[in-house]
């Protein structure tokens, strides 16, 4: 039996260019380094991740996740499709990294943050009720309760298409080399995390990401 057949990505022979995207209206928030963690050793990390919810984190936990789990440490020049190859600590096809992470928090600020790795930075768009009522709606019905904050993984397919044939399926192997990294980085942080099922296109619209060029590939709930 052959099974379910996925569409092999292929490189292509002559890349299409691309440029990055943002919500127009959206303001930068330039974030703080964290100081350095006494966190457990990696052995200690991979022994006692487990799936929780636990309470509400702070923004500044939050933060400390995303620099420790998703910046950028080194840029490694401009590749063949003409994007940017950067190093993160998640593996990524290509070194493209065409997953990136909007932070919706479930009370306070509810405004959606996209973090922007290479400048640890915050973009803040405006939309957040619509955006802030379909989130709870989406967690609440994978986790039972709506607790702390999630993060979105959200793919943009033009830069995967960019650089390869067939390549959604890249997308979603990025989110889960992304959604284990985070996990990991969680757990050493003393912070509960759990990675949620749902692929999440109806948030999208919520904050005026286009459909033809974006895909929902999962979330990741954060607690403490
Ligand atoms: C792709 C994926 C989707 C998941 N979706 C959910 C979910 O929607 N709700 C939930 O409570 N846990 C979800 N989980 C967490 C799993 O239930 C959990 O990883 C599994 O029970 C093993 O437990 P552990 O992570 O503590 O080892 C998901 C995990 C993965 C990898």
């Amino acid at each position: 039996m052959a099974g379910l057949l996925t569409d092999e990505p292929v490189p292509h022979a002559a890349p299409s260019g691309w440029s990055a995207w943002l919500p127009a209206g959206a303001i930068i928030e330039a974030l703080q380094v964290p100081r350095t963690v006494d966190g457990k050793l990696f052995h200690e990390v991979l022994e006692s991740r487990r799936s929780r919810v636990g309470s509400a984190v702070s923004w500044s936990d939050v933060e400390k996740l995303l620099w420790y789990g998703c910046r950028t440490i080194h840029n490694r020049g401009i590749g063949r499709a003409g994007i940017p190859i950067e190093w993160r600590r998640a593996p990524s096809a290509g070194g493209l990294h065409a997953v990136q992470i909007i932070c919706q928090m479930n009370y306070g600020d509810l405004s959606p943050r996209i973090y922007l790795p290479a400048r640890h930075a915050f973009a803040l768009i405006a939309s957040a009720t619509e955006a802030y009522k379909q989130n709870c709606k989406d967690v609440q019905a994978v986790l039972g309760r709506t607790t702390g904050c999630t993060l979105r993984l959200i793919a943009d397919i033009r830069k995967i298409d960019a650089a390869y044939q067939n390549g959604e399926s890249l997308a979603w192997r990025d989110s889960g080399s992304l959604g284990a990294t985070l996990c990991l980085v969680a757990e050493w942080l003393g912070l509960k995390s759990t990675i949620l099922g749902f692929a999440g296109n109806s948030y999208l619209k919520t904050i005026g990401f286009p459909d033809n060029r974006f895909l929902a590939v999962g979330a990741v709930q954060l607690t403490s």
